[in-house]
């Protein structure tokens, strides 16, 4: 590979799984257990993985944590009672409701159903409100969070620059947005968001000094739209059929890794990049939530 260097996501996720365990630490000796409750609902193999890892790290790090796996004829009403039940109770700190959700459930529905203080995921619309007010008491979302947490670990300053985020959902492009928005060196920046309506999108792209493609389109980004020397940073997952392999399937980010590789000067491996951090700012919102309620 030539010039771009790794921003390596497992190992900044493995720095801050070292500094949860800690915070587990300290909360265990005041008589707190830090426990998070992970939802899944229907059969979704890729979610199914997530929560088990999910899960894995968790235990790793002194956290309980018990999975719900409701089948995906739950109805909408089902999964808002089995919430509340949640909500209620006091030895628990965490609620995560693993997306997609199956048809019949309204996404907003849940999110504005999880009590703010347990909501780690950050998608409950008080959360959103504190991340856009720049509010730190809130849970930022974990995605975001994580790539903010590569940049400050390779001390990467966006303050000033030029960011260009591909993609406005509202679990990534979106509060991705408004962190690097917000005051401070992880922040600060000059901040625009393309979606499918976008014109020149390679012309914006070209201008950016960091790049963030979060469209979910398999390697969107070739070479020629990255600017000599910028941080890229792959947020997407799109699996197809591996040629190579019939019968099985391959994992491709948003972004063109060779071509990328070539012209960049950071770049994030995929997987092995954003992925991890996304796991490591959920446990460090878990604690988070487990700090708050400890007083
Ligand atoms: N599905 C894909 N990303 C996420 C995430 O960050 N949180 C939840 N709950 N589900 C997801």
């Amino acid at each position: 590979m030539q010039g771009a260097k790794l921003l390596e996501g497992r190992v900044v996720a493995a720095a801050v799984h070292e500094r949860t365990r800690q915070r587990v630490d300290q909360l265990r000796r005041r008589g707190v257990e830090p426990a998070v409750i992970f939802f899944r609902v229907g059969e979704d193999p890729a979610s199914e993985l997530y929560v088990h890892m999910k899960k894995k790290r968790a235990k790793e790090l002194g956290i309980l944590s018990e999975v719900i796996a409701l089948p995906g004829s739950t109805t909408e009403r089902e999964l808002l009672t089995r919430l509340e039940e949640k909500n209620r109770d006091s030895r628990i700190h965490g609620i995560l409701v693993q997306m997609p959700l199956p048809r019949q459930i309204r996404v907003e529905t849940v999110c504005q159903a999880i009590d703010p203080s347990k909501d780690i995921d950050g998608f409950h619309p008080i959360n959103a409100g504190k991340l856009l007010l720049g509010d730190p008491s809130g849970f930022p979302p974990c995605t975001p969070a994580g790539i903010c947490e590569i940049f400050r670990h390779y001390g990467l300053v966006t303050a000033g620059a030029e960011v260009v985020i591909l993609g406005r959902s509202n679990i990534v492009g979106k509060p991705l947005a408004a962190l690097l928005l917000a005051k401070g060196p992880q922040g600060d920046a000059t901040v625009t968001v393309l979606h499918s309506q976008s014109r020149q999108i390679p012309e914006h792209c070209r201008r950016a000094d960091f790049l963030i493609a979060a469209l979910g389109r398999a390697e969107f980004v070739r070479g020629d739209m990255i600017k000599t020397g910028a941080v890229v940073v792959d947020v997407g997952v799109t699996r197809l059929p591996d040629p190579a392999l019939p019968g099985e399937s391959r994992i491709v980010g948003d972004v063109h890794f060779k071509e990328a590789s070539q012209v960049a000067g950071w770049l994030t491996p995929n997987p092995g990049g954003v992925g991890p951090m996304t796991i490591a700012m959920l446990l460090a919102n878990t604690v988070k939530a487990a700090e708050c309620f400890a007083g």
